[in-house]
């Protein structure tokens, strides 16, 4: 144990996403000792990604609007087997987080008459969408960031946490390895808070940064957290597909919020073909109306390309399949068409979607406000993740408390878009407050140097067989790619049993190759070290969601079973939770979604 250095907190808070800062800064303002680590550079968090906006009910373009049309928009979005609690604390503090983020300084596109901005987005009833053109994530983070450093919060960037440490069944903090020298650290605490954000990278095809290998999500679940709804996957249906470098980074929902429609080949808006029931009254086939409706007319209906996600990137998948995409494989969004309605088009595009200007113009030549983009659907979002209370977000493991993407509930079977920002603030506030509470009121903990060097010898095990085995062992590239390959193909939009199977039974094979694969050279930066260690998540997430996915025999929201497209109210009742069983191996169980209270299911009634 004198061989490692050991920093304590009361507090650690693992990841510097908006929730892992929101949840540092609360825990700090009520005195705790508080410390915060990533993986990467603060500001580089897949917070970024959420461009459009923040969802909040404020009332500001649309005063029709309140806590109660947001909770209902959420819960029929999440296709009801959302955590109706957290829905609930939601909907109804997301106002007072987005005006924290105002007092602290962030600086928000405003109304004529000087209130913040609202746009619309997929889902929701009214424009809602809190934004700063379509950098909201950013500015959000750079906050959040000022604010944060400002309060003292000790910041170690650039720590892998190769597994959280436990004093009985309570947490008591983390190992790390810091990227840059390769040693490891000891991080002593009374709380955690894992606010790591998503698994996208388990997928060939994901919006998500190399960050994004499901880590808190594994973490919590081999130091013996429930896992919730893993099957449920947000594939966003607007992500670049050509050039083949830059496929799947996200194109803002914003684009259609602002009046960007989709075409296939033909030419044809295939959108207005299918309009889900649940839908059909507030959603326009005229494609007047649903222009006026982006342009904040009240009376107008919203045009079908601002349906749910999950319904859009299949309606996309399939003009794909039936031979009418583009011709790199996706369809064409296009906004450009705006100029038949607006005369200074082009400003007006740049200056509502400056990053996607300059995205397109730079990464594929293409002028935005002149030709249509090639898209098509990209890993996004996890809707499972860590099993919290509602309440006070903490885990089923004592001390271990979860926020943001991670942790699993709001968002049901779909999440809205502008929902994960919001959630982050509303969830990263009351995780950072609980685990504070917590601190104080628990005695501190013991460190067991027996765990951390069995958790340090399974870190190093990769150099010791490269140096046993020379070239001839496996790296672990080969088998992170064939993982994302298989996932895609097998457990994507379009899911069936066969394939499921298939890939359960793949993932057993990967596995037993990630337990050998070799690295060599030193521990100083050394990606071949750090992807061998991302393995262990990228398999443990990928084995949840495939799992739950299988169990979860119908169709919703995020989880499409071509072998069972239908929704089935007995599962619309449950929850999947798996855990971690006494012999290492996974378990899954169906859970009876709690009795939701009268006032809330009254509200749900009237918003239908
Ligand atoms: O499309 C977007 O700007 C993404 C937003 C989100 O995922 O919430």
């Amino acid at each position: 144990m004198s061989n490692y250095e050991t920093i304590e907190y009361d507090v650690l808070v693992i990841g510097a996403g908006g929730a892992g800062l929101r949840a540092a800064i609360e825990a700090s303002a009520a005195g705790v000792k508080v410390g915060l680590v990533c993986k990467s550079l603060l500001g580089k968090a897949h917070t970024v990604m959420a461009e459009g906006g923040m969802a909040a009910a404020m009332g500001n373009v649309d005063d029709r609007d309140n806590w109660r049309v947001h909770f209902a928009d959420t819960m029929r979005g999440g296709q009801y087997v959302n955590n109706w609690r957290m829905a609930e604390l939601h909907a109804k503090e997301a106002p007072a987080r987005v005006h924290d983020l105002e007092a602290w300084g962030a600086v928000f596109d405003r109304t004529k008459d000087g209130k913040i901005l609202q746009r619309n987005f997929g889902g929701h009833r009214y424009p809602r969408l809190a934004h700063v053109g379509d950098r909201t994530g950013l500015e959000l983070i750079r906050t959040l960031q000022d604010r944060g450093v400002h309060q003292g919060i000790g910041v170690h960037m650039e720590q892998t946490i190769v597994t959280l440490l436990k004093d009985g069944d309570r947490v008591s903090g983390a190992l790390a390895y810091d990227r840059e020298r390769g040693r490891f650290r000891i991080f002593k605490s009374k709380a955690v808070v894992v606010a790591t954000g998503g698994l996208g990278r388990a997928y060939k095809i994901t919006s998500n940064s190399w960050e994004g290998t499901g880590d808190g999500v594994s973490l919590a679940y081999h130091a013996g957290a429930e896992l919730l709804d893993m099957e449920f996957i947000q594939f966003h249906p607007t992500g670049m597909v050509w050039p083949p470098s830059v496929m799947g980074l996200l194109v803002t929902e914003a684009v259609r919020g602002e009046g960007g429609v989709l075409r296939n080949k033909e030419g044809k808006r295939f959108m207005f073909d299918d309009i889900p029931d649940n839908y059909k009254s507030q959603t326009s086939t005229d494609p007047e109306e649903g222009w006026r409706y982006t342009q904040g007319d009240k009376s107008a209906r919203r045009p079908p390309e601002l349906l749910t996600r999950d319904h859009v990137a299949r309606c996309i998948m399939r003009e794909v399949k039936a031979g009418r995409g583009s011709p790199h494989g996706g369809v064409f969004l296009d906004i450009a068409w705006i100029k038949e309605k607006i005369a200074n088009a082009p400003e007006h595009i740049k200056k509502k979607l400056p990053s996607m200007y300059h995205q397109f113009m730079q990464l594929a030549n293409l002028d935005i406000t002149k030709e249509p983009m090639e898209i098509g659907p990209t890993t996004h979002y996890a809707m499972g993740g860590i099993r919290v209370n509602g309440d006070s977000q903490m885990s089923n493991v004592p001390g271990l408390f979860a926020a943001g993407e991670c942790a699993a509930g709001l968002n049901g079977a779909n999440r809205l878009g502008g929902n994960s920002l919001s959630d982050l603030l509303v969830f990263g506030k009351r995780a950072g407050e609980y685990a504070a509470k917590y601190a104080k009121e628990n005695p501190a903990v013991e460190i067991s140097s027996d765990e951390v060097e069995a958790a340090s010898r399974e870190a190093l095990a990769p150099f010791d067989r490269g140096a046993e085995r020379g070239g001839s062992a496996e790296g672990p590239y080969q088998v992170q790619y064939e993982l994302q390959d298989m996932m895609q193909a097998l457990v994507g939009i379009v899911r069936r049993e066969d394939e499921m199977t298939a890939a359960l039974e793949g993932i057993g094979k990967l596995s037993k190759r990630a337990a050998e694969v070799a690295v060599y050279g030193h521990r100083e930066y050394n990606p071949g070290w750090h992807t061998a260690i991302d393995l262990k998540h990228l398999l443990t997430v990928s084995e949840a969601i495939t799992r739950s996915a299988l169990e979860r025999k119908e169709s919703r929201g995020g989880h499409f079973r071509e072998d069972y497209e239908a929704k089935d109210p007995a599962f619309g009742a449950v929850n999947m939770v798996v855990w971690k069983g006494p012999d290492g191996a996974m378990q899954l169980r169906r859970e009876a979604i709690p009795e939701m209270p009268e006032e809330l299911k009254q509200i749900i009634e009237e918003m239908k």
